[in-house]
């Protein structure tokens, strides 16, 4: 299947030209590719798009083990659409357990590229996450000495914080005091949703960075409730108000080298979706670089876009910048609705919309 075809067609070219922006290829910081028929469905949207993935490890059984991580790469690999270059960085999902030896040996035989911090219980498969954060010390200290990045899910698991809280509250409780612990640890915040989260990652750059999703830049907590109940929307951290949206925009198009893309692409089958408890993720991978390009078009900034598509990223995470060339086209892009997945689908963020924008030529 081509590109074109993958991403549901694009409408006939106009006779005059277009826009385009042409960029160094593009990594995705954080990535759900799941496993089995999923990965298949999921991995070719993400393969077109980006040349390297941090791919999220919380699967059932999580991947807490070296001979895991390893044995999930190989499916990964086997699961790339022909001729696909895309690489996949593998994360260690860290539980009160993990071990600061497994740590060590796995980063210095190249098997994983960070470790995942999820608070028990957090998000989606969080529940072997880890329970109390401060006794992880020692896994940290490990890991800041051989500088190994931690990824954090930064939400309050307490129950009774407001959803809309729990990303305030974390950072407050937790996040602070463990920067002021290991001050030499390069920590990832995931998937930032609030504007006193940007203002965190400014204050301690350098050694702190922000991953931003497409969807957080697009919604907010009311489009969750836009003509009722929205599932497809639904995502942790929750999308909150208005003005951090628009904080969002503003920090990842503003140039600063302390944030980069990571879609958190959490595909889920519709009929977990469409449920009575509906499942958090957000499917964003099939229209994630098509929608940051139109966030940076829309906010005057497309010159900052290669930074943080390609550049803000690898350098945190002290990795080489990827040779070849992506180029994105300003010319309309009917987006498919689903993704089928066996007999069921996956919906997709922004589906049946027509984006301004399209997906190029990769080269090299
Ligand atoms: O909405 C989410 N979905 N947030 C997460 O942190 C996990 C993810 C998933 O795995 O589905
Ligand atoms: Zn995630």
């Amino acid at each position: 299947m081509s590109v074109t075809e993958l991403f549901g067609g694009t409408q006939a070219r106009a006779a005059g030209s277009f826009e385009t922006l042409t960029i160094r290829r593009p990594d995705d910081w954080h990535v759900h590719l799941r496993d089995g028929a999923m990965l298949k469905a999921v991995l070719p949207f993400t393969a077109a798009q980006f040349r390297r993935g941090i791919v999220m490890p919380n699967l059932v059984p999580p991947v807490t083990g070296i001979a895991a991580a390893s044995a999930y790469r190989e499916r990964i690999l086997a699961a790339r659409p022909e001729g696909s270059d895309f690489t996949p960085l593998m994360t260690c999902y860290l539980t009160d357990i993990t071990a600061p030896d497994e740590i060590e040996r796995g980063f210095r035989d190249g098997v994983w590229a960070a470790a995942k911090l999820y608070p028990a219980g957090a998000t989606t498969n969080a529940h072997y996450g880890v329970t109390d954060i401060a006794k992880l010390a020692p896994v940290l200290e490990r890991m800041e000495r051989i500088g190994m990045p931690v990824l954090v899910h930064g939400e309050a698991t307490d129950p009774a914080v407001d959803i809309f809280d729990r990303e305030a509250v974390f950072m407050e409780q937790e996040m602070l005091p463990l920067l002021r612990r290991h001050q030499g640890l390069k920590v990832v915040i995931e998937h930032v949703t609030t504007a006193e989260t940007v203002d965190l990652v400014r204050a301690h750059a350098g050694r702190a960075a922000g991953t931003i999703t497409p969807h957080h830049l697009i919604i907010n907590r009311t489009s969750l409730f836009q003509g009722g109940l929205r599932p497809h929307l639904y995502c942790l951290p929750v999308a909150k108000r208005e003005r951090h949206r628009l904080a969002l925009r503003k920090a990842a198009t503003s140039g600063d080298g302390n944030f980069f893309i990571g879609t958190d692409t959490a595909p889920h089958l519709r009929s977990a979706k469409q449920a009575e408890c509906c499942s958090a993720g957000v499917f964003g991978g099939a229209t994630a670089l098509q929608t940051y390009v139109q966030v940076f078009d829309e906010e005057g900034a497309l010159a900052h876009f290669e930074a943080f598509a390609a550049e803000n990223g690898a350098r945190f995470y002290g990795l080489p910048l990827n040779e070849g060339t992506l180029t994105l086209e300003k010319r309309p892009c009917r987006v498919s609705p689903a993704v089928a997945v066996g007999d069921e689908d996956v919906v997709v963020f922004r589906g049946g919309e027509e984006l301004p924008w399209s997906l190029g030529e990769v080269r090299g």
